[in-house]
């Protein structure tokens, strides 16, 4: 007999990109418990931090029953996994608290999994990510639908970023030559870099969109790329202006859109929240926090950015 039908598709965002302790786990939960309790869709939460999983402790669980490793060592499907959070509407896969790292992750593995990601039956996808630019990150960020960054307001945290985004975008062209039968062109070309006075992955990119046989397959692949950046930590204006000028240096030194989401201050109640194992957004549902958690997530459904001029 046929499978039965999946009623629902789900839209798979991924929440990651540079370095620990920017706040990928907070900002994963937070838009989890948005998007089910006040959108009244049904998500899942799923924690791919490989080697750190921790978003079980968001919501109080101290040792998941289920858990992502028995998608990889037992074959259970991923839609048993799903355990409650206490949310309405929204469940969450745990994470793998005994695997090492992203390493331990087989190509067919990774397929397997991005397959029954797709397969869910809910309205969105939550990935909460490790840091790190290990090339399974990576590809699930080439993967999702949505790729969300969330990074601090310092130099390191942006400049973490960057290598990731150029890592993302570099494999991105790598393999769409590849699929189109331009295996190693990418690499070759950057290799000569100096000779075809290619200084940055933008020119790259403009290189093969000026390339007679390549410019349609790598305009279509990027026409629509592009990344979602949510600063949290902030703590001054100049920190929350500090998005706008992360868009133009990407645009200029990768040839990327970057949207600018929104932003979260910084706050020890948030902290405190984390620690006392309570879901923050469940908690504090009239603080300025809750509204910024609203505009940047409100911001990705609607596909708009924030708008620093308005008042
Ligand atoms: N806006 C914020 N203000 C204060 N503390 C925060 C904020 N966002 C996150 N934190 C705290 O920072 C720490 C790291 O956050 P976490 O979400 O675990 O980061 P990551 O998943 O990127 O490693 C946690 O203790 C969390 O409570
Ligand atoms: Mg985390």
């Amino acid at each position: 007999m046929a499978k039965q039908p999946q009623t629902k598709k789900p839209k798979v965002w991924v929440v990651g990109g540079g370095k620990g302790g920017t706040g990928k786990t907070f900002v994963a939960s937070s838009l989890g418990i948005y998007l089910s309790e006040r959108r009244r869709k049904d998500v899942v939460l799923l924690d791919a931090d490989l080697g750190g999983a921790n978003l079980h402790s968001v919501f109080g669980l101290k040792q998941p029953k289920k858990s992502l490793n028995d998608f990889f060592e037992l074959k259970v499907p991923l839609e048993e996994l799903r355990i409650e959070t206490g949310i309405k509407n929204l469940s969450l896969v745990a994470g793998d608290i005994h695997s090492l790292s992203a390493d331990n992750i087989r190509f067919t593995q990774k397929k397997k999994l991005f397959r029954h990601i797709t397969q869910l039956n809910a309205n969105y996808v939550l990935l909460d990510v490790g840091g790190g630019s290990h090339y399974n990150i990576i590809d699930t960020f080439l993967f999702a639908d949505k790729g969300i960054a969330v990074i601090t307001p310092d130099i390191l945290a942006v400049e973490n970023m960057y290598q990731f985004m150029k890592n993302v975008i570099y494999r991105k062209l790598r393999m769409t030559l590849r699929f189109y039968g331009f295996k190693g062109l990418a690499q070759d070309t950057w290799a000569k870099r100096g000779m075809y006075k290619i200084s940055n992955i933008r020119e790259l990119l403009d290189f093969f969109k000026h390339f007679p046989e390549t410019k349609d397959i790598v305009h279509e692949a990027f026409s629509e790329f592009k990344i979602y950046l949510i600063l949290n930590k902030v703590r001054s204006m100049q920190d929350i202006h500090l998005g706008a000028s992360i868009k133009s240096t990407f645009q200029k030194y990768l040839g990327m859109d970057t949207q600018y989401v929104g932003f979260l201050e910084y706050d020890d109640s948030i902290w405190k929240s984390t620690r006392q194992q309570k879901p923050f957004l469940v908690h504090h549902t009239e603080s300025r926090f809750a509204t910024e958690i609203e505009l940047f997530t409100e911001n990705l459904l609607r596909g708009n950015e924030v708008n620093l001029w308005e008042e």
